[in-house]
């Protein structure tokens, strides 16, 4: 008959729960006792039964922030990230990675949060969306102070979870092992901030938006954004502005155009002013966009 050891290691390696055939063991060798001990060494690291079982009877995550009703263009970008993160996957091997990447106010996050709607229903077991504050005024957030919150969130108690950030990581990929989850990892400041929150089986697929590029990663794809054109900064425009696009003034329109640069930040933020009867003089729009332009130009 198989050993415990032998089972767990089994159990290790299929990437499974050992603890229902463990309790089946049990009263197969005791009838009465389904009580296990999982033996000491390498499994140590694994996530504590009740943690597993809190994660099955757990509502799916769903994290995502709305999406941008207004959306628009970035046709190639958006077919490239969702082909690359759902075409079918050998049953081996490392979950699909994007990275996006490109300056402050460029969209990075509108275009991730857009896609991952579109591809919801093609990762049923959830959607985790984590702000990493890589490039915001404050310091990027801690991944262990992260993996804690991500972990409660996937139904672990707080006293369940681990101290060390290693043994957060393994529970964390232990939890989503074989799940069709799909985890956002916004704003990332370095390879060591995400490293530890990518999911380990091919069934999940991780967004990444930052500025840098991660070359030391094994990325699936990257998608670099650049500035809009001049007819996608006028297409946006109408989106945001709406109706009242076509009532007016060329001139302005033009003059708005020019002045965005292609920085779609810039382009809503001038596309609200422009949509309110009372703030469509040119220069009311002209200082809040330059301080937009400003930020990209230093990003
Ligand atoms: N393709 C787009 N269509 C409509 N709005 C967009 C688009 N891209 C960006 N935006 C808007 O521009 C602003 C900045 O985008 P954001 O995704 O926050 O930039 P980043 O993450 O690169 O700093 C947001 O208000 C967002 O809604
Ligand atoms: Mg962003």
């Amino acid at each position: 008959m198989i050993t415990p050891p032998a089972l767990i290691r089994l159990a290790h390696l299929a990437e499974v729960d050992p603890g229902p055939m463990l309790d089946l063991l049990a009263a197969v060798e005791q009838p009465g006792k389904i009580e296990h001990q999982a033996p000491r060494g390498h499994l140590d690291r694994s996530p504590p039964r009740s943690a597993v079982l809190a994660h099955d009877t757990a509502v799916p995550p769903r994290q995502l922030p709305g999406d941008v009703a207004d959306f628009s263009g970035r046709w190639g970008e958006r077919h490239e990230l969702i082909t690359a993160l759902t075409r079918s996957r050998p049953h081996a091997g490392q979950a699909p990675i994007a990275v996006v990447h490109g300056a402050e106010g460029v969209g990075k996050t509108a275009l991730a949060v857009h896609v991952c709607h579109h591809m919801e229903s093609r990762f049923p077991d959830g959607q985790l969306f984590v702000n990493l504050h890589g490039s915001t005024g404050s310091r990027p957030r801690d991944v262990a102070d992260i993996l804690k919150h991500v972990l409660h969130t996937l139904g672990v108690p707080r006293t369940e979870i681990p101290e060390h950030l290693d043994d957060k990581a393994t529970m964390y990929r232990n939890l989503i092992a074989r799940r069709r989850i799909l985890v956002v990892l916004d704003d990332a400041a370095d390879a060591k901030q995400i490293k530890p929150l990518l999911p380990g089986t091919t069934t999940a697929a991780t967004i990444v938006t930052s500025r840098h590029l991660f070359d030391d990663l094994g990325v699936t794809i990257r998608v670099q954004l650049g500035l809009l054109s001049h007819h996608e900064t006028e297409e946006m425009l109408k989106q945001v502005i709406g109706g009242e696009f076509a009532r007016l003034d060329k001139v302005l329109i033009e003059r708005t155009i020019r002045f965005c640069r292609g920085v779609p930040s810039a382009v809503r933020s001038a596309g609200v002013r422009l949509s309110t009867p009372e703030s469509r003089l040119a220069h009311e729009t002209a200082k809040p966009l330059q301080a937009r332009l400003s930020a990209v130009g230093s990003g």
